[in-house]
């Protein structure tokens, strides 16, 4: 099983440090979601605008319908147009062409009870026969008006295609002599788009305005409140790196109280131990000599030690001495605990690249870390380091070791313990743009690899 730190980062949720966010982005973002409100309101408006304009169409079709009927009945109908009399045929079509044809009715019908066409303004329908739907049926016996979209696919119609969508309405009429006939008219479905685009046209200022006031009063809200959010990430990056460098302060001040105190008076009380040995010895006490050599010798292997301890708190300058011999230095122990070690490290001019001072830093504390933890919990046979660079300015470093290796259950476990080593290094990793990835498995060692991108 593989840890990634990006995972364990975000279920502890603890030290996480990416980028700030950025206000700009917030409040651009908060502007395309009112945009998008405005188009879906805007759409939605014309559809539902539409159905009622549709409807508020039916309703004029069947107004006008029973208005025209009433013309044709009182001055066009002779009852004649039953058996197809030419003189009567003409003239209603007299009477339909002149008075009723215009540029929103297209086309007349005139049917009888069983479906014959008996009169259309199109003489090529005269003598047809069509089942009648049962709705016009029952406008017989009830009488009124009814109207619908034209179903420009039936064969009655097939004269109406060019005309394009088009509302149908029926109503029946009696000749002088009585015969029921039904009188059907063709209307233009145009006028409907034109009318709901008015209605658009009239309802958009209003609606536009209200959006625009809503978003105008919301936007220095969410700039303040991206503001708010990106003043506190930063407090939070602040915060965790001045926690770090509390400590790495701190050792450096135990470091330099050890330097100047204790190790200063060790050193000078084997300094001036050494002669004293050297006068007993002239005296002819062996004892007394050998005791103050035997002290002498302790003294200074004491202060070798502090001074070993000292590097480690606070470690070699890395400007001066350079990454290859300070982790060189953080390796020596492990080689004289009987560690394999390896060492590779891709120097860059640092004339070249400013930046790769900064990135020595961290690749230092990183390896660190890397090392104290393969010493301390793996029990290693190898441990091996390498710092690799890219052009231009991106550094990458690898420490491995084949040791016992961990699982995410014992580093969390740890971690609930106070022992933040990796985390502390996750954090701060991110905030320089980096990546840190930490993988291990119970008996398959760790590796962890540190990539530092070009900025
Ligand atoms: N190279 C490694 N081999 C085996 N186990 C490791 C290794 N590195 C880390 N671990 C495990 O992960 C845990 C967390 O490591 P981390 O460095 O975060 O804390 P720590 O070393 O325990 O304490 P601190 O670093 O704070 O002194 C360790 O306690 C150990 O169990
Ligand atoms: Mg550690």
């Amino acid at each position: 099983m593989g840890l990634r730190s990006e995972g364990d980062r975000d279920r502890r949720g603890g030290a996480r440090a990416g980028a700030p966010p950025r206000v700009d982005a917030a409040v651009a973002r908060f502007m395309l979601g009112s945009l998008a409100a405005i188009a879906v309101i805007v759409v939605g408006a014309f559809f539902a605008l539409r159905d009622v304009a549709i409807d508020e169409a039916i309703g004029d079709t069947r107004d006008r319908v029973g208005a025209e009927a009433r013309l044709v009945e009182a001055a066009g109908l002779r009852n004649g147009i039953v058996r197809g009399d030419p003189a009567a045929l003409r003239h209603l079509d007299d009477l339909v062409t002149a008075q009723v044809i215009d540029d929103s009715i297209v086309r007349v019908k005139l049917w009888t009870r069983d479906g014959r066409i008996l009169y259309s303004d199109e003489p090529a329908l005269i003598g047809d026969r069509y089942a009648l739907g049962t709705e016009e049926r029952e406008l017989f016996d009830t009488g009124g008006a009814e109207a619908e979209l034209s179903d420009l696919a039936e064969p009655e119609n097939r004269y109406e295609r060019p005309q394009g969508k088009l509302l149908e309405a029926h109503t029946p009429i009696r000749t002088p002599d009585g015969t029921q006939l039904l009188f059907e008219i063709y209307q233009r479905f145009s006028s409907v788009n034109a009318s709901s685009a008015r209605l658009l046209t009239a309802l958009a200022p209003p609606l536009i305005g209200g959006i625009i006031v809503l978003v105008l009063f919301q936007l220095p809200l969410a700039w303040t409140m991206a503001r708010r959010l990106q003043r506190g990430h930063r407090e939070r990056e602040a915060l965790l790196t001045s926690a770090v460098e509390a400590s790495t302060q701190e050792r450096r001040r135990i470091a330099a109280d050890l330097h100047d105190g204790v190790v200063q008076d060790l050193a000078g009380v084997a300094f001036g131990l050494a002669p004293l040995a050297a006068d007993a010895q002239r005296r002819g006490d062996a004892a007394a000599a050998g005791a103050l050599r035997e002290a002498t010798a302790t003294l200074r292997q004491g202060v070798r030690d502090l001074r070993t301890l000292l590097v480690e708190i606070h470690p070699p300058n890395l400007e001066s001495a350079g990454l290859q011999v300070a982790l060189s230095d953080l390796l020596s122990p492990l080689e004289a605990a009987g560690i394999e070690t390896s060492l590779e490290v891709e120097d860059l001019p640092r004339d070249r690249d400013p930046r790769a001072m900064e990135h020595d830093t961290l690749v230092y504390r990183v390896a660190r870390e890397a090392i104290r933890n393969a010493q301390a919990h793996a029990a290693p046979r190898a441990v091996s380091v390498a710092v690799t660079r890219a052009q231009p300015a991106g550094t990458r470093l690898v420490v491995s070791d084949d040791g016992a290796g961990f699982d995410a259950a014992a580093r969390e476990q740890r971690g609930a313990e106070g022992h933040l080593g990796l985390t502390l290094l996750e954090a701060l990793v991110t905030q320089a743009h980096g990546t840190l990835d930490v993988r291990s498995a119970p008996g398959t060692g760790t590796t962890v690899r540190l990539e530092l991108p070009a900025r």
